[in-house]
C-alpha cells in the first residue's frame, strides 16, 4: 500500500491523478497539499471528499517544515509534485510567482524529502520523489525536426518553461548528490475535465457556447501534441510502478495538431452536437448552430503570443519500451468525452468564470478572506 503526497492537486492534472489513484488503488493514502491559487479549485476534488484515504490540506509546498511534518505524520512514502504555476501566458506577462514556486517551492519540496527520507525518522525507507514535468522545456521543433527524446537538450524559451527546466535539474541533482529516489516524466499537452479555462480546448468550448470570438495567436499554425489527462495519469502510474530512479520518462500523445484544425475540429463537433440536440441550443441560445450558424464564424486572428514556441512533439518509445505506455484514448474519443464533460458539469467552469469557486471554500474555512 502506497502513501502518497500529491502537491498541486486542486488543479488540473493534479485533481485528475486524485481521482485516477483512488479508482485504481483504492486502499492508498493519499494526501492532497495545495495552496489554492487562482488554479486550484476545490470543486474539481468534491468527487473525493468522504473517502476516509484522502485528506486535504490547504498549504504551499514551499513550506518546508509543514511537508516535513506531512511526511512524518502520516509516513507518507511517495511524492507527486505536481504543484507550479502553469501558465506560459501568465510567465510572460509577470514571471515572479513561476521562479517562487516552480523552482524555490520544488526546490523545498526537495529539503524537506530529503530530510526525513534520507536524513531523518524516515532514514533508509523506500522513497519516491516523482516531479511532473512538460515538454516544453526541450524548446521548439521545426515541421521535419524528430520529436522530443529524454536526451533532446533542454532549450527553454519562456519563464514558465525555463521555471520548470530548472525544476528539473534540481530535482536530478537531487538524486546524483544525495541519492534521492526520483523520477521525472515530460508530458506533452494534455486535455480533459477540470482543466481552467484559459488554456486553448476550455476556452474555446466555453466561448463557442457563449458566441464569443475564438482567439487564435498568430497565424494559428503552431503545432501542440495533445493527450487525454487520464493517459497522463496512467503514464505517471507506471513510472511509479515500474521506473527507474533517476530515469526520466517522456509521456506523449503521438497526436500533433496545429491550432487552428483542433479550433476548427471542435467548432464543428459543437455544431453537430447542438445541431442534434434542441435543449442544448435552448440551454446556450448565442452558440452559432442554435441558430443554424457555423461556430467557425467566430474564429479570429490575434496577436502572437511573444517567443511562441513553434511546435511541441514528443518520442514517448522509451516508455513504451521501458512501462508499456500507450495512451488508451484516441483524440476522437477523449474530445468528445471532454465536451460531455464541460457540458454535463456548468456549474464547475461558471463559478470559475464569475470567481466564487474557491471563495466559498476559503470563506468556510477560515471564516471570510483568504489565508494569510
Ligand atoms: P494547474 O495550473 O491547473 O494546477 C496547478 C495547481 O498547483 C493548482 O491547484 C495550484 O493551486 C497549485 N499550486 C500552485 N502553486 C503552489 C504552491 N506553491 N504550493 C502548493 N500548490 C500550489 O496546472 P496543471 O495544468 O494541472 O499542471 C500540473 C503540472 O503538470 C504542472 O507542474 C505543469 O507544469 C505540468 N504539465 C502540465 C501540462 C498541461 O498540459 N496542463 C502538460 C505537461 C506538464
Ligand atoms: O506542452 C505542455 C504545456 O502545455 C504545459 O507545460 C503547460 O502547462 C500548458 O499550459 C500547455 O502550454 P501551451 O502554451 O501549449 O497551452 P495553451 O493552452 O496556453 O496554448 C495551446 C496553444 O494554443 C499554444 O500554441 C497557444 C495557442 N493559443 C492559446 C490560447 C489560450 C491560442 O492560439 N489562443 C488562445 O487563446
Amino acid at each position: 500500500m502506497a502513501r502518497l503526497l500529491v502537491t498541486g492537486g486542486a488543479g488540473f492534472i493534479g485533481a485528475n491523478f486524485v481521482h485516477y489513484w483512488l479508482r485504481r488503488h483504492p486502499g492508498d493514502r493519499v494526501v492532497v497539499l495545495d495552496s489554492l491559487t487562482y488554479a486550484g479549485n476545490m470543486a474539481s476534488l468534491a468527487p473525493a471528499e468522504g473517502n476516509p484515504h484522502y485528506r486535504f490540506v490547504h498549504g504551499d509546498i514551499g513550506d518546508q517544515p509543514l511537508v516535513e511534518q506531512l511526511l512524518s505524520e502520516e509516513g507518507l512514502d511517495t511524492i507527486v509534485n505536481f504543484a507550479a504555476e502553469s501558465h506560459v501566458d501568465r510567465s510572460i506577462a509577470g514571471p515572479d510567482p513561476f521562479i517562487d514556486t516552480n523552482i524555490v517551492g520544488t526546490h523545498n519540496l526537495l529539503k524537506a524529502a530529503k530530510a526525513i527520507w534520507l536524513d531523518g525518522s524516515g532514514k533508509g525507507q523506500p522513497h519516491r520523489f516523482h516531479h511532473v514535468s512538460t515538454d516544453e522545456v526541450y524548446g521548439s521543433l521545426s515541421p521535419d525536426e524528430p520529436p522530443f527524446s529524454e536526451t533532446t537538450p533542454y532549450a527553454p524559451n519562456s519563464p514558465y518553461s525555463a521555471s520548470k527546466a530548472a525544476s528539473d535539474h534540481l530535482v536530478r541533482s537531487y538524486h546524483h548528490t544525495y541519492g534521492l529516489a526520483v523520477t521525472t516524466s515530460n508530458c506533452s499537452n494534455n486535455y480533459g475535465p477540470y482543466q481552467f479555462p484559459e488554456k486553448l480546448i476550455p476556452l474555446v468550448l466555453i466561448n463557442i457556447l457563449h458566441g464569443k470570438p475564438l482567439p487564435i495567436y498568430g497565424d494559428g499554425l503552431n503545432i501542440r501534441d495533445w493527450l487525454y489527462v487520464d493517459d497522463h495519469c496512467r503514464g505517471i502510474d507506471l513510472i511509479l510502478e515500474k521506473g527507474k530512479t533517476g530515469e526520466v520518462y517522456n509521456i506523449g500523445g503521438n497526436n500533433e495538431w496545429t491550432n487552428i484544425d483542433i479550433v476548427t475540429h471542435l467548432c464543428g463537433l459543437m455544431d453537430e452536437m447542438v445541431g442534434a440536440d434542441a435543449a442544448l441550443a435552448a440551454r446556450f441560445p448565442h452558440t452559432p448552430a442554435a441558430t443554424g450558424k457555423r461556430s467557425d464564424s467566430l474564429i479570429t486572428y490575434v496577436r502572437d503570443r511573444a517567443g511562441h514556441d513553434r511546435r511541441y512533439a514528443i518520442d514517448a518509445a522509451k516508455s513504451r519500451a521501458e512501462l508499456g505506455y500507450e495512451p488508451a484514448e484516441s483524440f476522437q474519443t477523449g474530445i468528445r468525452k471532454t465536451v460531455a464533460w464541460y457540458l454535463a458539469n456548468e456549474p464547475w467552469w461558471r463559478a470559475v468564470l464569475d470567481g466564487s469557486y474557491h471563495r466559498e471554500w476559503l470563506a468556510q474555512q477560515y471564516g471570510g478572506g483568504e489565508k494569510e
